[in-house]
This record gives structure tokens, sequence and C-alpha cells, in this order.
């Protein structure tokens, strides 16, 4: 099949091509940069389109020939923005991209939202129908998106919504690789407990479950929770990482307030001048925010297993991050 996934060069994105084109499909990747991920695809076979999904005719030509959509670009780690630059690209993108693919005549759009779009989950494990309360303006746009997505599914255009918890992996350039480097250096400053709940989905396991939405009839007009296996309390989760380094980890704690308030204040003095903040909302949001979710949908109606469990995953993200050079 031709399919197009935008957001191809990302870290999800690219292994989400390179799994398809194993597969035997022929793949369209949409990106924003030019680059050497984009040259990378290439070489695997991947036609890449340079462009927004923010514009209209970058949208329709991309779409040429497509039977499944898997839109993944997002605005998403970008911290010196105004918040009009995510519902532009998130939600302004995402109505493009669906009014292109009904006028192709897509057989199936694959939505990737966020477990965010929960917010905090007070009573953990939650599933698919927990409050929506995003706790940001990214995972706000991301659900705003949502609805767009299920009207196309009504008018026709089979749609499913996957909600993914925290991704990690080989590739990943951020969330997991900060955890490492502090753990690689035998030390990880704990602010709050350390209890807090959190679910990490290998990125491998993510990519099945795009797979598996694709196929036809399955979860149109649906939102899946997607995450691994098991949760673990923040704490667990970096003795785990220490673990698949083979080092020893001390884990001082410290309160989390003053963070989460030097948090806000960084975000408000950086952002006129386009400065990244050394701390952020967001990144505080990791020591407070339980993220625990059950699969028990994706299971049952997609079919979804999770393969890879935490150890191995850590094990072969370590092994990345050494081969890499990050550690
Ligand atoms: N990472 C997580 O833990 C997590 C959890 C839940 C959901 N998600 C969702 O999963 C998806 C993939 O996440 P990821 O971590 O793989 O993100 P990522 O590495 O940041 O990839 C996002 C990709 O989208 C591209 N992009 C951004 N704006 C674009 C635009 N206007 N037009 C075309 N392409 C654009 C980026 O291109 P450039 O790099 O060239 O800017 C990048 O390649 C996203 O939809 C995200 O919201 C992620």
């Amino acid at each position: 099949m031709k399919i197009l996934v935008t957001g191809g060069t990302g870290f999800t994105g690219k292994a989400l091509v390179k799994r398809l084109l194993d597969g035997g499909h022929s793949v369209v990747a949409l990106d924003y940069k030019e680059g050497l991920k984009s040259q990378e695809l290439r070489t695997w076979g991947a036609q890449v389109i340079i462009g927004s999904v923010t514009d209209a005719g970058v949208v329709e030509r991309c779409m040429s020939g497509v039977e499944i959509v898997m839109h993944l670009a997002a605005a998403f780690r970008e911290l010196n923005v105004p918040n009009s630059y995510y519902t532009e690209v998130n939600v302004g993108g995402t109505r493009l991209m669906l009014a292109a693919a009904r006028k192709a005549g897509v057989r199936k759009f694959i939505y990737c939202s966020t477990c965010g779009v929960h917010g905090n989950i007070a009573h953990p494990p939650g599933g698919e129908d927990s409050p929506i309360q995003p706790a940001d303006y990214y995972q706000q746009t991301k659900y705003e998106a949502e609805p767009l997505v299920l009207e196309a599914n009504r008018q026709g255009l089979p749609s499913v919504i996957l909600r993914p918890a925290a991704i990690y992996g080989p590739g990943d350039p951020e969330r997991f690789m900060m955890i490492f480097k502090r753990v690689a250096r035998g030390r990880f400053p704990m602010f709050g407990s350390g209890r807090t709940l959190y679910h990490p989905l290998y990125v491998d396991n993510l990519v099945d479950a795009f797979l598996l939405a694709m196929e036809p009839g399955k979860g149109d007009g649906q939102a899946y929770l997607i995450a691994d296996e098991d949760y673990f309390e923040i704490e667990e989760l970096v003795r785990r990482v220490a673990k698949a380094l083979g080092v020893t980890v001390r884990i001082p704690h410290y309160p989390v307030w003053p963070v989460v308030v030097a948090g806000h204040i960084c975000e408000k003095i950086c952002k006129p001048f386009k400065i990244t903040p050394p701390i952020f909302p967001r990144r505080v949001d990791w020591y407070r925010q339980n993220r625990a979710f059950k699969i028990d949908k994706a299971k049952r109606d997609l079919g979804y297993r999770p393969r890879v469990g935490i150890d191995e995953g850590l094990k072969a993200t370590a092994e990345w991050c050494r081969r890499e050079g990050y550690l």
C-alpha cells in the first residue's frame, strides 16, 4: 500500500517508516525540514516531501495515490513559539490533512494524539473514558484535533485515534536521554516522593499499534490508549535505567514545589527573549503527574499486545545511547 507518514523524520515517525518499508509498503514522508534524517529516509526507499502540514498545497500534493495516512507531525517540543503556533500546526494542520485525505479518497486515517489529553490521572490506572484535562497547550491542541478526526470518520473517512503514553526507545533524542544521562553520572535528583506513576511505551510497541490500526474496519471512530504492559513509580523507573546501564545510582530527594514555581517563572522570563528555559512546567510535570493507563480497549479491539517489556526496552535504548556517543 502507499502510506503517508507525517512527521516521518521524527523519533516515532522514523521507526514507523522503517517498519512500513520493511513490510513492502511504499511510503511518503512529509516533514518540515530537510536534513540528515530526510536523506536517511530516502536511502531506505521512502519518498520525502519537505513542507508543512499547515500548507494546503503541500498537503494535497502528498496525498496523491495514498491509501493510508498516519498523522504524527506535531508542534511538540517547541518552547520559543506563541501558543497560537500549537493551534496552527496541531489543530489547523490536522484539519487540512483530514480534508485532503477525504478529497483523495484515502481508505484510513490514523491520528497520533497523546495520553496527555487526560492530564494527571486522579484514580490510576486511567482509561479512554477518564476525564479530559490537558495540562498544557500542547496537550490541549492535540485534544482539540480529536473531534475533527471523529467528525471525518462520521463523514465517511474511516479514522482512528491513538493516544500513546510516554514513548521511548533507540532514536529518542529527548526525554529518556536526559534520564539516562543523569543516571549514568551516578546521581539522580528526585523532586518529590518519587512515587508518581509513569507509563512508558517502547517505540516498537507503538509501531505495532499503528500497523494494527491500519486494518480495514478496526477501531474506526474510536480513541485508544497505547502503552506498555506495565507502569512504574518514577523512582523504580530510574533504578531500572541504572540496571540497564549497569551502574549504581544515588537518588537524593528534594521538595518539588520550589521547582514548580521556578519552572513557571523561567518560562515567563525566557519566552519574550526566545531563550529555551532551563526548566519549564512540562518538564517539572514529570515528577508530579500520575500517568498510568489501562490498555484493555486496544487489546480487545485492535489485538494490541506490547511485545517489548521495560528491561528489554531500556537495554536496547542504553545500547543505542552508547553506540551514538550520547553517554
Ligand atoms: N514522544 C512522546 O512521548 C509522545 C507521547 C504521546 C504522543 N506523542 C505524539 O507522537 C507523535 C510523534 O512524537 P515524537 O516524539 O516522535 O515527536 P518528534 O520527534 O518531535 O516528531 C515530530 C515530527 O513532526 C515534524 N513536524 C513538526 N511540525 C511540522 C509541520 N508543521 N509540518 C510537517 N512536519 C512537522 C517534526 O519535524 P522537524 O523535526 O523537522 O521539526 C518532527 O519530525 C506526535 O504527534 C506527538 O504529539 C509523543
